[in-house]
């Protein structure tokens, strides 16, 4: 039986990359409580099945909400590239038709409508992301004016993880995505960082995008967001606890969490370890 009370906002990821996603909200909406929930032990998601990301992300929904989360917030593009829609049409009716679950992909496309004026974007994400056509759909659907460039850059999210985004390796990298995208469209004025880790590979990515390019991370997005969800919604904001408080969960060990965490959070964080499934 699932709790009736207040609880706080649910934020889950694959691994450390939804860490940009929470740091975005809470910038905007510290008053909030949050439950981050991690599934490292099973990231990377992007190369996994679409069946695979759907059953992990179900999982990890289903643990937030018996864990007193009302909202949960896909802060993972691989998740609601693959599963956020499956989860909204088909799971919520049968677990909580009053619980929500939000994803990251179309607040980001929402936005890109006001940020080209070539009206050619592009979008660096995990090949799971790219393959799913989830970006051109809904950018698209939003703007039929606008041509989209996806590619896939498997490397990046390893270069994050293991912490070597400062380091020469990760010039290769980046630039030879940077390349291969503006090859493919020349005129793109505006891409679109469509996976939660490349943040951390902003001054990489600085370095060699060409001028006049745009890039657009998503954590600012999806907090203004999930604020005007809230004004909408208000029977949703009075469920969502307010303590300010943040709660972390992994799949994998604590003490690994803890570090990793830093790269994104630049604070120290208590961190409890879950199963999943
Ligand atoms: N968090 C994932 C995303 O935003 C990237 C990491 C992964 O592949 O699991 O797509």
């Amino acid at each position: 039986m699932l709790s009736s009370n207040p609880g706080p906002i649910g934020i889950f990821d694959s691994g450390y990359g939804g860490l940009t996603i929470l740091h975005g909200i809470r910038q905007l909406l510290p008053e909030y409580d949050y439950l981050y929930l991690g599934d490292n032990a099973r990231a990377p998601y992007g190369p996994r099945s679409f069946d695979v990301v759907y059953e992990f992300t179900r999982q990890a929904v289903e643990k937030l909400f018996a864990m007193g989360c009302h909202l949960v917030i896909l802060g993972c593009n691989t998740a609601s590239a693959k599963a956020l829609r499956t989860i909204q049409q088909n799971d919520l009716p049968k677990i909580d038709p009053n619980r929500r679950v939000l994803g990251v992909i179309r607040p980001t496309a929402e936005v890109i409508g006001s940020l080209t004026q070539s009206r050619h974007v592009g979008i660096f994400a995990t090949e799971g992301t790219i393959r799913s056509e989830s970006y051109n759909l809904e950018i698209q659907k939003l703007y039929p004016d606008i041509q989209v460039a996806g590619v896939a850059c498997p490397f990046w999210v390893p270069l994050v993880e293991y912490n070597e985004a400062d380091s020469p390796g990760a010039d290769y990298f980046v630039k030879k995505r940077i390349d291969q995208i503006m090859r493919e469209d020349p005129l793109i004025d505006a891409i679109i960082l469509g996976c939660t880790h490349y943040p951390l590979l902003m001054p990489k990515i600085l370095k060699y995008l060409p001028a006049g390019v745009r890039v657009v991370p998503q954590g600012e997005y999806v907090a203004e967001s999930l604020k005007q969800y809230l004004q909408r919604h208000p029977d949703m904001e009075q469920r969502c606890s307010k303590g300010a408080a943040v709660h972390y969960l992994t799949t994998e060990n604590p003490q690994k969490f803890k570090e990793q965490a830093q790269i994104f959070l630049h604070e120290p964080v208590e961190v409890e370890n879950i199963t999943l499934g």
